[in-house]
């Protein structure tokens, strides 16, 4: 017959000394296993006197019970200090130098980051507009007629749903800006165009950044000291600047701005097509028919704009000469910037 009060007694003194779940196993084998004390008793049952058979059978269930739950108990308590354990031995050395190569910003987001942070410098702040633009923003409330030739096909990337185009330049962002804020305002505008252009100085997705400036008593002179400026910062020399006559249905006057050529210094190359110049960029005063479209007074207020290629600017400061190098991810080419 088996002693209950000696066999929980002895289970609970072992059970105090075990260190580690490889022992407790042991443990659990020599009581519970197979061929354990505990089940070896309750497999006994049959030989127990009828009489004495219940009183046995609860006995050594309650054992059985009670030696499962201290089994159970000791397993988490001893999986518990395990993982303290390895919290306290493991850890990472922050200080160890990293092996990968870092990486760097794509040359046309240096551009583009450059190119904001002169304009933010000179107090204009930045906004953006979607991708996928109204065809009102991008011509009519530009002032550009149903007829313009900007509205072909061949120029312009349609959607399916009527009404909307990928924009084909950020112009549409004025539109938006002008809505939605009343003047004084000196907004930038960053970010993608789509036309209808392949060759190696056209892509059909290009980067463009939009100036808009409308406020009272604003003037030619104060457009043209802007982008001097811009252009002398963004170039790092006194590059010569000319202001060309030109058209843009929504400026009046418009100019197309061109600097000494930077490859040649103006003597005459293949880039600048041996004229010495180059031209970077549209601009003009906002044509008074813009200011009406967006509920400002041209008699009270006037406004200039400016529209760059920030592909074009990119290629001339840093020397590129096919505008495909940009987006063919080439490691060799991006790992000079
Ligand atoms: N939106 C014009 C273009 O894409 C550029 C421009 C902007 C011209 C603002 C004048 C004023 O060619």
């Amino acid at each position: 017959m088996i002693d209950f009060q000696k066999v929980q007694e002895e289970l609970e003194g072992s059970i105090e000394a075990i260190k580690d779940l490889s022992q407790l196993q042991q443990l659990k084998a020599k009581y519970l296993g197979k061929n354990g004390l505990i089940t070896q008793a309750i497999a006994r049952i049959r030989e127990v006197p009828p009489e004495e058979r219940k009183e046995y059978g609860l006995r050594v269930n309650r054992l059985k019970e009670f030696a499962e739950e201290l089994f159970k108990k000791k397993e988490e308590e001893l999986k518990a200090l395990e993982i303290e354990k390895r919290l306290s031995q493991e850890w990472i050395d922050l200080s160890v130098p990293l092996e990968t190569e870092l990486g760097s910003l794509h040359p046309i987001t240096q551009t583009m980051k450059r190119i904001r942070d002169i304009f933010v410098s000179m107090g204009f702040s930045v906004m953006e507009g979607p991708e996928i633009e109204l065809e009102e923003y991008n011509f009519d409330m530009l002032n550009i007629p149903k007829e313009h030739p900007a509205r072909e096909m061949q120029d312009t990337f349609y959607v399916n749903k009527e009404g909307y185009l990928l924009r084909t330049h950020t112009s549409p962002v004025q539109i938006r800006t002008m809505l939605s804020q009343k003047p004084p305002i000196y907004i930038m505008a960053p970010g993608k165009v789509y036309r209808r252009d392949d060759d190696p100085t056209h892509s059909p997705m290009f980067h463009q950044v939009e100036g808009l400036a409308v406020d009272r008593d604003i003037s030619f002179g104060h457009m043209k000291y802007t982008i001097e400026t811009f252009l002398k910062e963004f170039f790092e020399v006194d590059v010569p600047v000319r202001f060309r006559a030109s058209y843009f249905p929504f400026t009046e006057p418009s100019a197309e701005v061109d600097i000494g050529c930077v490859i040649c210094g103006g003597s005459g190359c293949r880039v600048c097509k041996g004229s010495g110049w180059l031209e970077v960029m549209g601009c003009g005063m906002v044509h008074p028919q813009v200011l009406k479209n967006c509920q400002i007074d041209p008699e009270e207020y006037q406004g200039f704009a400016f529209g760059m290629g920030v592909e074009r600017l990119a290629m001339l400061y840093f020397g590129i000469d096919n505008i495909k190098l940009f987006y063919e991810n080439n490691l060799r080419f991006l790992k000079q910037f």
